[in-house]
C-alpha cells in the first residue's frame, strides 16, 4: 500500500514548493546568497533509510549547487569530533524525528553553534521541535517499518533543497533549473507507470526467494539506490545482501560470485552504462544469474543479463525516484514467497528511540 502511494507522497511534498516560472519555496526556511555563501561546511547526518537518502542529498547539493556535502551515520558522527563551528549546516534526516542517534546529532550540534535543518515527515516530533529550520515530507504515516515513501519524499526533498541552493548561488541558469523542475513535476506520473511493471520482479521473486545470499550492484547514483535495495531487502525477507560499487568489485566481492549467485544491477547512469556492462560481463562469465533495473528505449542491456525491468526515463539525476521502485517490488515479493511479514520484520522497530 505505502509503496503504491508514492506518485501521491512526492506530488504532495512538491507542492506549492516547485511550480514552473516561480522560484523555489520552501516556507520558512530561507538563507540569503550571503548566508549560504558563508557557510564553513554541510553535513548531511541520519541512520538508516534516510542515511541512504542522504547520500542522494550529496549529490543533488554537490552537483546542482557546487556546494561541498559530507554524509554521516548519526551514530557514528556523535561519537566523532566533528568539525562543527557557527558557519556550519546540519541537515539531519528522519522519518520518525525521533531517532536517538539523529536527535542526539542535532542537539550536539546546536551546542556547537551550527544551524541545524531537519527534513521529517513527523510535525510535532522532537527533531522537528528542536532544529532551527525544518523541511516536511508529505510522505503521510508512514506505518511500515520498511521505509518506502518516506525515502522518496527525502530524495524530493534533496532535489528540491539543492535547486533552491543553485539559484542562491547561481551555479545554474533559470532555464536549466526550469528543465529540472519540469521533470521533477512529471516524476509520480514516471512511477505511477514503473509500478504496473511487476511480471519480471514477480519472476525473480519465485526463482531466488530462497537463495542465502544476494548482492546488489550499482555506479554513481545507482550505487546509492543499490544500498537501499539491499536494506530493503534483508530487512523484510531476511536474506543476507550486500550492495557494491560497480568499479570495487574486483576488489573483493568478486570472490564471492559462483555459479547461480543472485545479482540484481543498475544500469540506469547513462554515462556510466559501458563500464556497469563490463562488471555485468565479470559476473556472468563466472556464473552469476543477472536481474538488470534499466532506462525505457535501453536495447543493449538485454543481450548481457539473464532478466531485466525497463523504468521510465527522466534525466540521469532524477533516475533514483524511480529505479529504487522495482528494488521495492523485489523485495515484497520475495518477502510475500518467503511468507514474511512484510509490515513487521523480526527484530525492528518502526522508530529506535534507544541507543
Ligand atoms: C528503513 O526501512 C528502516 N526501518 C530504518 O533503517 C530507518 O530508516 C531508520 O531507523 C531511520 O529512521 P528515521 O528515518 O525515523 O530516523
Amino acid at each position: 500500500k505505502e509503496i503504491h502511494e508514492q506518485p501521491k507522497a512526492i506530488r504532495d511534498t512538491m507542492t506549492g514548493r516547485v511550480s514552473l516560472n516561480e522560484k523555489i519555496n520552501l516556507g520558512d526556511f530561507k538563507l540569503t546568497s550571503e548566508e549560504l555563501e558563508n557557510m564553513d561546511r554541510i553535513y548531511i547526518v541520519a541512520c538508516g533509510t534516510a542515511y541512504n537518502a542522504g547520500l542522494m542529498g550529496k549529490v543533488a547539493i554537490e552537483d546542482l549547487a557546487r556546494i561541498p556535502v559530507e554524509v554521516a551515520i548519526a551514530s557514528e558522527f556523535r561519537y566523532r569530533d566533528p568539525l562543527i563551528t557557527d558557519r556550519t549546516l546540519i541537515i539531519v534526516v528522519s522519518q520518525s524525528g525521533e531517532t536517538a542517534d539523529t536527535l542526539a546529532v542535532l542537539r550536539d550540534g546546536k551546542k556547537q553553534g551550527a544551524r541545524v535543518l531537519a527534513i521529517t515527515n513527523v510535525v510535532g516530533s522532537s527533531v522537528s521541535r528542536e532544529a532551527h529550520d525544518v523541511i516536511y515530507t508529505l510522505a503521510g504515516p508512514e506505518i511500515a517499518v520498511a521505509s518506502t515513501k518516506a525515502y522518496v519524499t527525502q530524495l524530493a526533498a534533496f532535489y528540491i533543497l539543492g535547486l533552491y541552493f543553485a539559484s542562491l548561488k547561481e551555479t545554474m541558469t533559470n532555464e536549466e533549473i526550469e528543465t529540472i523542475k519540469a521533470e521533477l513535476l512529471q516524476i509520480p506520473n514516471k512511477i505511477d507507470k514503473a509500478l504496473k511493471m511487476k511480471d519480471s520482479l514477480q519472476k525473480f521473486a519465485s526463482t531466488h526467494y530462497n537463495h542465502k545470499d544476494m548482492y546488489f550492484l550499482g555506479r554513481g547514483l545507482d550505487y546509492a539506490v543499490a544500498m537501499e535495495g539491499s536494506l530493503k531487502l534483508k530487512e523484510i525477507s531476511y536474506i543476507h545482501c550486500d550492495a557494491y560499487a560497480g568499479g570495487e568489485l574486483k576488489h573483493g566481492p568478486i570472490a564471492l560470485i559462483e555459479k547461480n549467485t543472485a545479482v540484481i544491477t543498475l544500469l540506469t547512469q547513462e554515462s556510466l552504462k559501458d563500464k556497469m556492462i563490463s562488471n555485468v560481463r565479470e559476473v556472468s562469465t563466472r556464473g552469476g544469474n543477472i536481474f538488470a533495473v534499466v532506462n525505457e528505449g535501453d536495447t543493449t542491456t538485454k543481450e548481457v543479463v539473464d532478466d531485466l525491468v525497463y523504468i521510465p526515463k527522466t534525466i540521469d539525476i532524477l533516475t533514483p525516484l524511480i529505479s529504487v521502485v522495482p528494488l521495492q517490488l523485489i523485495s515484497y515479493y520475495v518477502a510475500k514467497q518467503k511468507g514474511c511479514d512484510v509490515d513487521k520484520p523480526r527484530n525492528l522497530a518502526k522508530s529506535v528511540t534507544v541507543e
